[in-house]
Protein backbone atom coordinates (compact mmCIF):
# COMPACT_ATOMS: atom_id res chain seq x y z
CA UNK A 1 0.00 0.00 0.00
CA UNK A 2 1.44 3.20 -0.78
CA UNK A 3 0.66 6.63 0.03
CA UNK A 4 -2.90 7.68 -0.08
CA UNK A 5 -3.98 9.85 -2.98
CA UNK A 6 -5.65 13.68 -2.29
CA UNK A 7 -9.19 11.91 -2.83
CA UNK A 8 -8.42 8.96 -0.57
CA UNK A 9 -6.59 11.42 2.26
CA UNK A 10 -9.66 13.66 2.29
CA UNK A 11 -12.03 10.79 2.77
CA UNK A 12 -10.29 10.01 5.37
CA UNK A 13 -10.30 13.05 7.00
CA UNK A 14 -14.14 13.46 6.61
CA UNK A 15 -14.53 10.21 8.19
CA UNK A 16 -12.39 10.95 11.25
CA UNK A 17 -13.99 14.25 11.53
CA UNK A 18 -17.46 12.75 10.92
CA UNK A 19 -16.62 10.75 14.19
CA UNK A 20 -15.39 13.57 16.49
CA UNK A 21 -18.58 15.84 15.55
CA UNK A 22 -20.90 12.94 15.61
CA UNK A 23 -22.15 13.61 12.12
CA UNK A 24 -22.11 17.49 12.43
CA UNK A 25 -22.59 18.42 8.35
CA UNK A 26 -22.21 22.21 8.19
CA UNK A 27 -24.19 24.29 5.55
CA UNK A 28 -20.93 27.41 5.83
CA UNK A 29 -17.43 27.44 5.86
CA UNK A 30 -15.24 30.37 7.62
CA UNK A 31 -12.18 31.18 7.43
CA UNK A 32 -11.03 33.95 9.91
CA UNK A 33 -8.11 35.63 9.17
CA UNK A 34 -4.85 37.48 11.02
CA UNK A 35 -6.58 39.46 14.51
CA UNK A 36 -10.13 37.72 13.16
CA UNK A 37 -10.20 34.45 15.26
CA UNK A 38 -12.55 36.29 18.30
CA UNK A 39 -15.72 35.50 15.81
CA UNK A 40 -15.24 32.00 16.89
CA UNK A 41 -15.78 32.76 20.10
CA UNK A 42 -19.71 33.18 19.15
CA UNK A 43 -20.24 29.99 17.96
CA UNK A 44 -22.86 27.95 19.80
CA UNK A 45 -22.09 24.25 21.43
CA UNK A 46 -18.77 24.48 19.82
CA UNK A 47 -16.61 21.32 18.93
CA UNK A 48 -12.81 21.96 18.68
CA UNK A 49 -10.48 20.04 16.63
CA UNK A 50 -6.90 21.34 16.19
CA UNK A 51 -5.73 21.35 12.51
CA UNK A 52 -2.57 18.67 13.68
CA UNK A 53 -5.36 16.13 15.07
CA UNK A 54 -7.32 16.01 11.06
CA UNK A 55 -5.72 13.16 9.04
CA UNK A 56 -3.27 14.58 6.65
CA UNK A 57 -3.60 18.35 7.63
CA UNK A 58 -0.98 20.42 8.32
CA UNK A 59 -1.26 23.11 11.14
CA UNK A 60 -1.22 26.82 11.26
CA UNK A 61 2.18 28.24 12.58
CA UNK A 62 1.27 32.56 12.08
CA UNK A 63 1.05 34.24 15.32
CA UNK A 64 -2.73 35.05 16.47
CA UNK A 65 -4.06 31.59 13.65
CA UNK A 66 -5.09 28.98 16.87
CA UNK A 67 -4.90 26.38 14.09
CA UNK A 68 -8.42 24.81 14.75
CA UNK A 69 -11.35 23.75 13.21
CA UNK A 70 -14.79 25.14 15.36
CA UNK A 71 -17.53 23.22 14.61
CA UNK A 72 -21.17 25.15 15.81
CA UNK A 73 -23.83 27.34 15.52
CA UNK A 74 -23.80 30.87 14.03
CA UNK A 75 -26.57 32.83 13.16
CA UNK A 76 -29.20 30.13 13.43
CA UNK A 77 -26.59 28.28 10.79
CA UNK A 78 -24.29 24.80 11.08
CA UNK A 79 -20.48 26.36 10.49
CA UNK A 80 -17.40 25.10 10.47
CA UNK A 81 -14.80 27.68 10.88
CA UNK A 82 -11.26 27.92 10.94
CA UNK A 83 -9.55 29.77 13.61
CA UNK A 84 -6.30 30.62 11.91
CA UNK A 85 -5.39 29.22 8.00
CA UNK A 86 -2.53 27.74 6.32
CA UNK A 87 -0.08 30.31 4.38
CA UNK A 88 2.18 29.66 1.25
CA UNK A 89 4.85 31.56 3.14
CA UNK A 90 4.17 28.90 5.80
CA UNK A 91 6.09 26.61 3.58
CA UNK A 92 3.14 24.52 2.19
CA UNK A 93 2.82 23.35 -0.73
CA UNK A 94 -0.35 24.83 -2.69
CA UNK A 95 -2.55 21.53 -2.23
CA UNK A 96 -1.91 21.49 1.52
CA UNK A 97 -3.09 25.24 1.73
CA UNK A 98 -6.19 24.27 -0.31
CA UNK A 99 -6.78 20.87 1.40
CA UNK A 100 -9.08 22.40 4.42
CA UNK A 101 -11.17 24.10 1.79
CA UNK A 102 -11.85 20.68 -0.10
CA UNK A 103 -12.47 19.24 3.44
CA UNK A 104 -14.91 21.47 4.83
CA UNK A 105 -16.76 21.29 1.75
CA UNK A 106 -16.82 17.47 1.79
CA UNK A 107 -18.09 18.31 5.13
CA UNK A 108 -20.95 19.50 3.56
CA UNK A 109 -20.73 23.50 3.16
CA UNK A 110 -21.82 24.80 -0.23
CA UNK A 111 -20.74 28.37 1.10
CA UNK A 112 -17.13 30.03 1.89
CA UNK A 113 -16.59 33.11 3.74
CA UNK A 114 -12.70 33.71 3.92
CA UNK A 115 -11.43 36.82 5.34
CA UNK A 116 -7.90 38.38 5.91
CA UNK A 117 -6.15 41.46 7.15
CA UNK A 118 -5.19 43.31 4.20
CA UNK A 119 -3.22 46.49 3.16
CA UNK A 120 -5.14 49.34 1.42
CA UNK A 121 -3.66 50.47 -1.83
CA UNK A 122 -6.77 52.40 -2.85
CA UNK A 123 -6.01 56.03 -1.93
CA UNK A 124 -9.66 56.68 -0.88
CA UNK A 125 -9.78 53.19 1.67
CA UNK A 126 -8.84 54.31 5.31
CA UNK A 127 -7.63 51.94 7.72
CA UNK A 128 -10.25 49.86 9.50
CA UNK A 129 -12.29 50.01 6.62
CA UNK A 130 -14.30 46.38 5.58
CA UNK A 131 -13.74 45.66 2.29
CA UNK A 132 -16.16 42.78 0.05
CA UNK A 133 -14.03 41.32 -2.42
CA UNK A 134 -15.00 41.59 -5.62
CA UNK A 135 -12.73 40.02 -7.93
CA UNK A 136 -9.07 38.80 -7.23
CA UNK A 137 -5.35 38.58 -8.59
CA UNK A 138 -3.89 35.74 -7.85
CA UNK A 139 0.02 36.63 -7.74
CA UNK A 140 1.22 33.77 -5.51
CA UNK A 141 2.72 31.99 -8.36
CA UNK A 142 1.00 29.21 -7.46
CA UNK A 143 -2.65 27.16 -8.61
CA UNK A 144 -4.19 23.94 -6.06
CA UNK A 145 -5.08 22.83 -8.92
CA UNK A 146 -1.39 22.12 -10.40
CA UNK A 147 -1.26 18.00 -10.86
CA UNK A 148 -2.61 14.64 -11.42
CA UNK A 149 -4.53 14.44 -8.01
CA UNK A 150 -7.06 17.72 -7.90
CA UNK A 151 -8.27 16.49 -11.02
CA UNK A 152 -9.77 13.69 -9.62
CA UNK A 153 -11.69 15.43 -6.67
CA UNK A 154 -12.89 17.87 -9.18
CA UNK A 155 -12.47 18.96 -12.89
CA UNK A 156 -9.35 20.99 -13.56
CA UNK A 157 -10.52 23.44 -15.76
CA UNK A 158 -13.45 25.65 -14.87
CA UNK A 159 -14.23 29.21 -15.36
CA UNK A 160 -13.11 32.10 -12.31
CA UNK A 161 -15.62 34.64 -13.66
CA UNK A 162 -17.41 35.82 -10.88
CA UNK A 163 -15.16 33.96 -8.82
CA UNK A 164 -17.04 36.14 -5.68
CA UNK A 165 -20.68 34.78 -5.56
CA UNK A 166 -22.38 38.10 -6.60
CA UNK A 167 -25.72 37.19 -4.39
CA UNK A 168 -23.02 36.63 -1.28
CA UNK A 169 -22.09 39.97 -2.30
CA UNK A 170 -25.14 41.39 -2.08
CA UNK A 171 -25.94 39.78 0.93
CA UNK A 172 -23.09 41.46 2.28
CA UNK A 173 -24.00 45.00 1.29
CA UNK A 174 -27.57 44.62 2.54
CA UNK A 175 -26.53 43.47 5.95
CA UNK A 176 -23.48 46.22 5.96
CA UNK A 177 -26.18 48.63 5.45
CA UNK A 178 -29.03 47.49 7.96
CA UNK A 179 -26.29 47.28 10.66
CA UNK A 180 -24.48 50.86 9.86
CA UNK A 181 -21.34 49.14 9.12
CA UNK A 182 -19.37 51.10 6.44
CA UNK A 183 -18.06 49.01 3.52
CA UNK A 184 -15.63 49.16 0.29
CA UNK A 185 -15.92 47.20 -2.41
CA UNK A 186 -12.72 46.24 -4.59
CA UNK A 187 -10.34 43.78 -6.18
CA UNK A 188 -7.94 41.57 -3.86
CA UNK A 189 -4.43 41.08 -4.57
CA UNK A 190 -2.76 38.12 -3.43
CA UNK A 191 0.70 37.26 -2.90
CA UNK A 192 2.85 34.69 -1.30
CA UNK A 193 4.70 36.98 0.98
CA UNK A 194 6.26 36.63 3.94
CA UNK A 195 8.27 40.04 3.01
CA UNK A 196 5.71 42.75 2.68
CA UNK A 197 5.83 44.48 -1.07
CA UNK A 198 8.16 47.68 -2.16
CA UNK A 199 6.51 50.53 -2.81
CA UNK A 200 7.02 50.14 -6.71
CA UNK A 201 5.03 47.05 -6.71
CA UNK A 202 2.30 48.75 -4.90
CA UNK A 203 2.03 51.81 -7.93
CA UNK A 204 2.76 48.38 -10.13
CA UNK A 205 -0.92 46.48 -8.78
CA UNK A 206 -2.51 50.19 -8.05
CA UNK A 207 -2.15 50.24 -12.18
CA UNK A 208 -3.54 46.50 -12.55
CA UNK A 209 -6.64 47.73 -10.66
CA UNK A 210 -5.59 45.91 -7.43
CA UNK A 211 -7.64 47.69 -4.16
CA UNK A 212 -6.12 45.76 -1.39
CA UNK A 213 -3.22 43.59 -0.95
CA UNK A 214 -2.29 40.70 1.43
CA UNK A 215 -0.65 37.29 1.86
CA UNK A 216 -3.93 34.26 1.78
CA UNK A 217 -7.13 33.78 0.62
CA UNK A 218 -6.04 33.58 -3.58
CA UNK A 219 -5.68 29.88 -3.36
CA UNK A 220 -8.74 29.25 -0.79
CA UNK A 221 -10.96 30.64 -3.26
CA UNK A 222 -9.13 28.84 -6.79
CA UNK A 223 -9.97 25.22 -4.09
CA UNK A 224 -13.59 26.43 -3.65
CA UNK A 225 -14.63 27.28 -6.69
CA UNK A 226 -13.32 23.80 -8.39
CA UNK A 227 -15.65 22.49 -6.60
CA UNK A 228 -18.48 24.29 -6.62
CA UNK A 229 -18.46 26.09 -3.54
CA UNK A 230 -20.07 30.20 -3.59
CA UNK A 231 -17.78 32.34 -2.10
CA UNK A 232 -17.74 35.74 0.04
CA UNK A 233 -14.54 37.32 1.04
CA UNK A 234 -14.06 40.41 2.93
CA UNK A 235 -10.77 41.32 3.98
CA UNK A 236 -10.17 44.37 7.11
CA UNK A 237 -7.77 47.01 5.76
CA UNK A 238 -5.39 47.06 8.72
CA UNK A 239 -2.79 49.39 7.33
CA UNK A 240 -2.35 51.48 4.01
CA UNK A 241 0.17 49.32 2.01
CA UNK A 242 3.14 50.52 1.23
CA UNK A 243 4.08 53.99 0.06
CA UNK A 244 0.58 54.97 0.06
CA UNK A 245 0.79 58.00 2.07
CA UNK A 246 4.75 57.33 2.82
CA UNK A 247 3.16 54.17 4.64
CA UNK A 248 5.53 51.62 5.86
CA UNK A 249 3.86 48.56 7.31
CA UNK A 250 4.83 45.97 9.24
CA UNK A 251 2.81 43.48 10.87
CA UNK A 252 2.46 44.70 14.56
CA UNK A 253 -0.23 47.10 13.07
CA UNK A 254 -2.36 44.34 11.73
CA UNK A 255 -3.54 42.85 15.22
CA UNK A 256 -4.17 46.27 17.24
CA UNK A 257 -7.04 47.20 13.95
CA UNK A 258 -8.31 43.93 14.15
CA UNK A 259 -8.53 44.46 17.84
CA UNK A 260 -10.68 47.78 17.18
CA UNK A 261 -12.73 46.40 14.88
CA UNK A 262 -13.70 42.95 16.48
CA UNK A 263 -16.85 43.99 17.62
CA UNK A 264 -18.11 45.39 13.88
CA UNK A 265 -16.56 42.22 11.91
CA UNK A 266 -18.59 39.99 14.45
CA UNK A 267 -21.94 41.59 13.44
CA UNK A 268 -21.13 41.78 10.03
CA UNK A 269 -19.99 38.13 9.81
CA UNK A 270 -22.99 36.53 11.58
CA UNK A 271 -25.52 38.97 9.96
CA UNK A 272 -24.46 37.65 6.74
CA UNK A 273 -24.23 33.99 8.09
CA UNK A 274 -28.03 34.22 9.34
CA UNK A 275 -29.08 35.97 5.56
CA UNK A 276 -27.52 33.37 3.18
N1 LIG B 1 0.76 43.65 2.62
C1 LIG B 1 0.69 42.30 2.62
N2 LIG B 1 -0.02 41.60 3.49
C2 LIG B 1 -0.71 42.29 4.42
C3 LIG B 1 -0.69 43.69 4.49
C4 LIG B 1 0.10 44.41 3.53
O1 LIG B 1 0.18 45.65 3.52
N3 LIG B 1 -1.47 44.05 5.53
C5 LIG B 1 -1.96 42.90 6.08
N4 LIG B 1 -1.50 41.83 5.41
Amino acid sequence: MGEPTLKEKLEQAKAALEQRTDGFAPEVAIVLGSGLGPLAERIEEPIFVPFGEVPHMRTSTATSHVGRFVFGCLGGKRVVCMQGRLHGYEGYAPQEVAYPIWLMHGLGADALITTNAAGGINERYRVGDFCIMSDQINFTGRNPIVGQEPNEVAFRFFSMYECFDPGLRCVARTVAHEKGISFQEGVYLGLLGPSFETAAEIRAFRMWGADTVAMSVCEEVIAARHVGMRVLGISLVTNMACGVDGANPADDDVLAVAAERSTDFCRLIEGVVTAI
